[in-house]
C-alpha cells in the first residue's frame, strides 16, 4: 500500500436501520467516506471519516462552471461472503479520461484503487447479497476554488462514498426517442462522465415521463437520426443472432457494462456489431418483425430490458416473451459478480 492516511470511525453505525431485502436505489449511504484535496499540484489531506455534509463556499467554481466528474462502479460478494470489485482499473482509467476532458487533475490509479479497497474493507458488511442488489461505489471530483471567472480551478476535492442499492429499474423500460433536444455532439463532453451531461437530460426526461416513458433515447445532435444512448445507460438491439450497438464515436459514454456485454456475447459466438445505427432502421427492423430484443446496459441499470420505444408516430412494442439474449447477459453478469459463473475474463478483483 503506497498511501497512508488517517481513518476516523463513526461512533455508531447506521447499518441496523437498513432493510436489505427492500433496498431502493441511491437513497441509503454507508457509514464512511474517503476524502482528498488537490492543492499546489498534489493530492493531500487524504482521510476516511464518517459520512457527513461538507460546507462549501457560495463562490465554489464547481457550482458555477461545472467542473464535476464521477464514476459509478459496483462491489458484490461471493458465496463465502468475500467482497469483490468489478473491473475497478477500468473505472479508474475512465475517471481520469473524464478528468482530462474537463481540465481537472488526474487521480493516480493507485490512489483511486487503494482508497476504494480500504473503504470497501471497512464497509463490507454493507454489501447486499440479495440477487439484483449490490454495493454502488461513487467516486467523484469537483472544483473547489472560490473564484468567479471562467477558468479551470487550481484546487479540487476527490470523494468516494458507497451505498447498498437495489435494482435501478424494477421493470422493463419504455423509451422516447428524442429529436428536439440533444445530449452531445462529437467534440463535446458526451464521452466524459460529467455532471452537466446528466443535467442536460433532465428536462427531456421529465417531458418523457409525463408521456408515460421512463427515459429518453438520444439521437445525434447533427442529423438527429443516429442513436447514441439512453439517459442512464448504453443501448443494444438484437436481430436474430446479431447484436447491434452504436459505436463509440466520441459523443457516447464508453460504458464498462457495455464493454463487458460485448465481450461476453462475442465469447458466446454472437455477432456483435458496433456501428452508426439510425432510428429509421430500427423502426424498419421492427416493422419487418426482425427486432427481437432491445436492452440497456450500465453499472446502475445492469441489463435493463426495453419494452417499447416511441419515435414520432411509430411505436416499437417489443415482445417481452422473446427475451433470450438480454436474460442470458443479465444472468451471466450477476453470476460472475457472485462467482457462481466462471470469471473467464478476470474482471473480478478481491476487495
Ligand atoms: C451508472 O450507471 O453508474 C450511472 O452513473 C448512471 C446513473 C443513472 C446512476
Amino acid at each position: 500500500m503506497k498511501y497512508t492516511f488517517p481513518i476516523t470511525r463513526t461512533p455508531e453505525s447506521g447499518i441496523s436501520k437498513v432493510d436489505f431485502d427492500n433496498l431502493p436505489f441511491g437513497k441509503i449511504y454507508s457509514d464512511h467516506m474517503f476524502v482528498a484535496d488537490y492543492q499546489d499540484g498534489q493530492w493531500t489531506n487524504l482521510e476516511i471519516r464518517p459520512i457527513a455534509p461538507i460546507p462549501t463556499h457560495p463562490g465554489n467554481m464547481a457550482w458555477h462552471y461545472g467542473q464535476a466528474i464521477f464514476e459509478g462502479m459496483k462491489a458484490s460478494r461471493d458465496m463465502e461472503g468475500n467482497a469483490l470489485l468489478f473491473r475497478p482499473e477500468m473505472h479508474a482509467k475512465r475517471f481520469n479520461a473524464s478528468a482530462r476532458r474537463m481540465c481537472m487533475p488526474e487521480v493516480p490509479e493507485e490512489l483511486f484503487l487503494q482508497a476504494i479497497h480500504t473503504l470497501i474493507d471497512m464497509e463490507k458488511e454493507w454489501i447486499p447479497q440479495q440477487v439484483g442488489s449490490a454495493m454502488y461505489i461513487r467516486p467523484f471530483m469537483y472544483a473547489t476554488d472560490e473564484t468567479i471567472g471562467v477558468k479551470a480551478s487550481d484546487t479540487y476535492r476527490f470523494i468516494i462514498f458507497v451505498m447498498p442499492v437495489g435494482p435501478y429499474y424494477n421493470k422493463p423500460v419504455r423509451l422516447l426517442a428524442q429529436d428536439q433536444y440533444v445530449r452531445a455532439v462529437v467534440g463535446g463532453v458526451g464521452e466524459a462522465k460529467t455532471a452537466g451531461n446528466y443535467a442536460a437530460s433532465l428536462l427531456p426526461a421529465t417531458m418523457a415521463r409525463k408521456e408515460g416513458f421512463d427515459q429518453v433515447m438520444w439521437l445525434d445532435g447533427i442529423h438527429k437520426k443516429y442513436i447514441q444512448e439512453v439517459g442512464t445507460m448504453n443501448i443494444f438491439f438484437v436481430s436474430g443472432n446479431e447484436v447491434l450497438t452504436p459505436n463509440l464515436d466520441g459523443a457516447i459514454l464508453a460504458g464498462i457494462t457495455r464493454d463487458s456485454v460485448i465481450t461476453l456475447l462475442k465469447g458466446e459466438g454472437y455477432t456483435v456489431t458496433e456501428r452508426p445505427i439510425t432510428i429509421h432502421e430500427i423502426v424498419e427492423m421492427h416493422q419487418q418483425g426482425k427486432l427481437t430484443e432491445v436492452f440497456g446496459t450500465g453499472t446502475a441499470a445492469v441489463i435493463a430490458p426495453v419494452e417499447a420505444i416511441q419515435y414520432k408516430d411509430d411505436l416499437i412494442q417489443l415482445d417481452m416473451s422473446q427475451r433470450k439474449i438480454s436474460q442470458w447477459v443479465y444472468d451471466t453478469i450477476n453470476g460472475i459478480r457472485s462467482r457462481q459463473v466462471e470469471d473467464k475474463y478476470s474482471w473480478l478483483v478481491t476487495a
